[in-house]
C-alpha cells in the first residue's frame, strides 16, 4: 500500500497515524511546521506542512483546529486526500464520508447520513440515521447526533454532547462538553448546558 503523509504532529495526528496503520499503510510520516517536533507516535516528522506536494504519498489532515484543517486541506489537490475509518467503527453501506475525514474507534454511522470533508468523527460517538454533517464538523469523544440532525460548516459537538432528533445546528457553533441541544441553533457562537443556551 502507498505511503502516508500526516499533516500535524500532534496528539490527533497521533491517532490518526493508529488508524492509518490498521487500513494497511505501511510507511507513515509526519508533516509539522514545528522545528523542534523529530517523531509523533513513532513515525518520524520530515518537513513542513507546505511540501506535501513534493512527497509522492496520500495525504490527510492531523489537525483538531478545524479553521487551520480547512486551510490546509484546501490547499491540497483532491486526488491526494484520503478517508480513514477505524476497522472497529461500525458505518452503514450507504454511508458518504468526505475527502480528508476520520472516523475513530467505536464510532457508529447509521444508514442515510452524510458526513462532509475534513470532519473527525471522535472515538465512541454517534451519528443516527439521515444525519447531515457539513464539512470540518468535529463530532467529539462519545457525543450523539439522534436521528436527521444537520450540523453546519466548522461547528465542533463537544465531547459527550447529544443533539435532539430533528434539531439543526448553523455553521462556526461550539457545542459544549455534555450539552444536550433541544432546540435549532441559528446563531454562531457557544452553548452549554441542559438545554444548551448561548453563552457568548
Ligand atoms: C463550551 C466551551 C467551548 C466554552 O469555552 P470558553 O469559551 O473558553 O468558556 P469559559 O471556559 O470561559 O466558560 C464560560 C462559562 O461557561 C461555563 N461552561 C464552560 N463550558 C461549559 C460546559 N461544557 N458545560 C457547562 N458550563 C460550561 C463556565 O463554567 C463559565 O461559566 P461562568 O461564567 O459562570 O464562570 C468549553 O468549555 C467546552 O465545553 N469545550 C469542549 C471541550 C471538548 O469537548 N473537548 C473534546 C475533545 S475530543
Amino acid at each position: 500500500m502507498r505511503k502516508l503523509a500526516i499533516i500535524g504532529a500532534s496528539g490527533y495526528g497521533k491517532v490518526v497515524a493508529d488508524i492509518a496503520r490498521r487500513n494497511g499503510y505501511k510507511e507513515i510520516v509526519f508533516l509539522d511546521d514545528d522545528d523542534s517536533i523529530h517523531e509523533c507516535g513513532g513515525y518520524p516528522v520530515i518537513g513542513k506542512s507546505t511540501e506535501s506536494g513534493m512527497i509522492d504519498a496520500d495525504v490527510i489532515i492531523g489537525i483538531g483546529n478545524a479553521g487551520v484543517r480547512k486551510q490546509i486541506q484546501e490547499s491540497i489537490p483532491d486526488e491526494k486526500l484520503v478517508t480513514l475509518i477505524h476497522p472497529d467503527a461500525v458505518v452503514a453501506e450507504d454511508v458518504v464520508v468526505g475527502k480528508g475525514s476520520v472516523v475513530m474507534a467505536g464510532a457508529v454511522i447509521n444508514p442515510g447520513v452524510r458526513i462532509g470533508k475534513g470532519c473527525i468523527i471522535n472515538t465512541c460517538s454517534s451519528v443516527d440515521h439521515d444525519c447531515e454533517v457539513g464539512d470540518y464538523v468535529h463530532i467529539a469523544v462519545g457525543s450523539h447526533l439522534c436521528g436527521t440532525v444537520s450540523v453546519g460548516d466548522g461547528t465542533w459537538i463537544g465531547a459527550g454532547a447529544t443533539v435532539s432528533n430533528n434539531v439543526s445546528i448553523c455553521s462556526a457553533c461550539m457545542i459544549g462538553a455534555g450539552a444536550v441541544v433541544v432546540k435549532n441553533i441559528v446563531e454562531a457562537g457557544s452553548y452549554v448546558g441542559l438545554p444548551a443556551k448561548k453563552i457568548k
